[in-house]
């Protein structure tokens, strides 16, 4: 894991948030690559549920919304974690993750572990960010930062009901900013207090649900498959009863092993008909599905509610690599083409070499039209590929000499370090076949 913080940083994926202040603790800014990236990412989700399907909607919600809706939803009194602190060193841990935190006075221990440990009794703590919403203080209402996207989905079932004109199964995907003060937040981007979401409500009729929940844990775990992430890294874990949550009937956890083990990438939660009746009851706005024949009944939900960040972190993990090439060490993230944040490079051998940089630059502005690519003509050329390797670059195009004799240019596989020669004006074409062609890791399954 520290390789891959060291590598962020010094890429330009993820920087610390607020640095120059002294950091606040696990909030992280994006940087240009880091943004490229999880913006691959997240495109890649919404195409998987909205692009490739015909049941599924999108919508983009409200962060703060009306605070009765987590009365009826169960958080302002259930979300809550159990807490112990340590006496003896005095840090805070949550109580049913002492195994995923260091003990403060020896850090090769758990909590708890070490024989001057004492913790207190498990105690319970709200894990809603509050805010204050209007101007006066005095009339300001508290309100809160929503601790997932899901909610604003169940408020706007009746519009898309009735305006988007849908009927069971169909689902409402949404990402977005969800916030919760973790009371240990951690594994750099594992576990923020702000982060995204990224979460589909797929309505359906009662009888149809565990069908439902088979299918999208199935059909999510294909997903992190498809972008590259090797089959024996990933798993599905369903809860034990004592842990699910206040509004799950059953949850399979899709996890991932981490550097620090098996960890929730997404759940996949069978939430039954927790949600609309709550809503109906608390606001006295009917959440039904009423059929052409006059039948009526409260759709199941079936919930894959994953992170872009969390993700992004297991798509880094694994694709990170080292080797010796001809003797020397090149890093490389052998990431997916589809998530990698930038498709190609464009090296001229030559930066002086007014023929080469001609020719790149116009090969650059002819690939940029459709791809996310990069010129750079600075430092020695052995050095441009190891940055590119570094970034993940799934492809670099290099102009030499002979390029502005006969229009061809060579081009490096990142993972292979194959070259082939193509002509200069084929390589649009060949870039977008290469694209498409399917990839599969070589760091094997
Ligand atoms: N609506 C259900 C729900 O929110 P969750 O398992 O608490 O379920 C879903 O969250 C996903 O959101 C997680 O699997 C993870 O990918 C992401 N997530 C949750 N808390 C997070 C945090 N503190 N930091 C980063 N990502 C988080």
């Amino acid at each position: 894991m520290d390789k891959i913080v060291s590598l962020c940083r010094r890429r330009g994926f993820v920087f610390p948030s607020s640095e120059i202040y002294g950091g606040l603790g696990s909030a992280y800014d994006y940087g240009h690559y880091g943004v490229l990236m999880k913006n691959n990412v997240k495109a890649r989700w919404l195409e998987s549920m909205i692009q490739e399907r015909d049941d599924i909607v999108a919508l983009d919600s409200a962060i703060i919304l009306n605070p009765r809706v987590w009365e009826a939803s169960g958080h302002t009194q259930l979300m809550h974690d159990p807490l112990v602190d340590c006496r003896a060193c005095k840090l805070r841990f949550r109580a049913d993750a002492l195994d995923q935190a260091q003990c403060g006075l020896k850090p090769s221990k758990h909590p708890g572990e070490f024989k001057d440990c004492d913790l207190t009794e498990p105690r319970e703590f709200n894990v809603m960010l509050a805010t204050s919403f209007g101007v006066l203080e005095e009339s300001a209402a508290k309100v809160y930062l929503r601790p997932e996207t899901a909610q604003g989905i169940f408020l706007n079932f009746k519009n898309v009901l009735q305006i988007a004109r849908r009927k069971p199964p169909f689902g409402i995907a949404q990402i977005g900013k969800s916030f919760r003060n973790e009371i240990t937040p951690g594994n750099f981007l594992f576990r923020t207090r702000e982060f995204e979401q990224m979460e589909m409500e797929f309505f359906v009729p009662p009888d149809e649900a565990d069908e439902w929940y088979r299918y999208w844990v199935e059909e999510r775990l294909g997903w992190y498959t498809r972008y590259g992430i090797r089959e024996s890294k990933l798993r599905v874990r369903p809860h034990e009863p004592d842990e699910l949550s206040h509004y799950s009937q059953a949850t399979s956890d899709v996890e991932y092993l981490f550097p620090i083990g098996w960890l929730e990438l997404e759940g996949v939660a069978n939430r039954g008909d927790y949600d609309l009746r709550q809503h109906s009851e608390h606001s006295g706005t009917k959440l039904e599905y009423v059929g052409e024949g006059g039948e009526r009944y409260v759709p199941h939900v079936i919930e894959p509610a994953g992170g872009p960040d969390r993700s992004m972190l297991a798509f880094l993990v694994d694709a990170y690599d080292e080797e010796v090439v001809a003797e020397r060490e090149r890093t490389v993230l052998r990431l997916h083409p589809a998530v990698a944040p930038v498709k190609a490079a464009v090296l001229p051998l030559i930066a002086k070499d007014e023929g080469m940089v001609r020719h790149a630059r116009a090969l650059y502005e002819e690939l940029r039209t459709r791809h996310m690519v990069e010129y750079d003509e600075g430092g020695a050329i052995g050095r441009r590929y190891r940055r590119q390797d570094e970034i993940g670059t799934p492809f670099a195009f290099t102009v030499d000499e002979q390029t502005v004799g006969d229009e061809t240019v060579t081009v490096r596989d990142r993972d292979s370090l194959a070259q082939e020669r193509l002509p200069i004006g084929g390589v649009q074409d060949w870039l977008e076949e290469a694209l498409e062609r399917p990839w599969k890791t070589p760091k094997g399954d």
